[in-house]
């Protein structure tokens, strides 16, 4: 694991930009996992940027999301459809088509989600995977005690994350309680993986997935699996980490290794 500190959420999301570029520029049709939230949100704004200004090209990218909300149609302000369509989709050059986000209003769920795990396969799989991270630990929508084998399916939400989601509703009422996201396992076959974290209230969860043991109580954790995973994080985000001060002597050394 790869872990890099940033002092400002503006520099974290200029990192992980960067390694979404030189993905497309050493694979332009690269298959991106796309995740939502208000992490990943700096990240967007750095691409449509890069996209503008620097012709960033995404006209032959495949993107698969992790997760949405079942219940919400596409047009429901809080949908991850309705997200990933005013914060990026409809700012760059993706062809629709390229799109993939699970379906929060299928009427066969177990279908859907054996049709979504297929296309992520046909599509050759996930070359980069975004990740955010829940303050309970989760990612995408695998609460605790979710299998580290597991697939695209439907999850009941923690109480934890619908209180931390709340805050995008009107009232507590209107939060899913059922969502359907990718697998620990799907997530796990993604070529590389960066999962970004920001502000103190997520320091306890960054900690527990970089130096606590794997466990399905915190899910994150189960990328210490993974053989090509970087935490890019913000100082109050990363002040849990017991070694931290290695990490950075890491990232000063890392020019000079032979
Ligand atoms: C939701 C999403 C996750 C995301 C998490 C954190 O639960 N399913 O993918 O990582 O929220 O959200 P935020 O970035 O807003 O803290």
């Amino acid at each position: 694991m790869e872990i890099i500190v940033k002092e400002t959420v503006e520099e974290m999301s200029k990192v992980a930009a960067r390694v979404v570029a030189h993905t497309l520029n050493a694979k332009p049709n690269a298959v991106l996992g796309l995740a939502t939230g208000s992490t990943p949100l700096g990240l967007y704004q750095e691409l449509v940027r890069m996209h503008k200004e620097e012709n960033l090209d995404f006209s032959q990218v495949t993107t698969f999301n992790l997760d949405e909300y079942v219940g919400l149609t596409q047009k429901h302000p809080q949908s991850y459809h309705y997200f990933m369509h005013e914060n990026l989709f409809k700012h760059i050059n993706i062809p629709k088509q390229n799109i993939y986000i699970p379906s929060g209003t299928t009427d066969n769920y177990a279908a859907f989600c054996n049709w979504y795990e297929q296309r992520i396969r046909e599509c050759g799989g996930v070359d980069l995977q975004i990740l955010g991270i829940g303050s309970d630990g989760h990612i995408a929508f695998n609460e605790p005690t979710s299998s580290l084998g597991s697939r695209t399916r439907i999850k009941t939400l923690a109480r934890q994350t619908i209180e931390d989601n709340a805050r995008f509703f009107d009232t507590r009422e209107q939060v899913p309680i059922y969502a359907i996201t990718m697998g620990v396992g799907t997530i796990l076959e993604a070529h590389k993986i960066i999962l970004l974290a920001n502000g103190e209230k997520k320091a306890d969860a960054v900690a527990a997935a970089i130096e606590g043991p794997v466990t399905s109580m915190i899910t994150a954790s189960a990328l210490q699996l993974h053989k090509d995973t970087m935490f890019i994080v913000d100082r109050p985000a990363a002040g849990k980490l017991t070694m931290l001060d290695y990490y950075e002597w890491i990232q000063a050394k890392m020019p000079n290794a032979p």
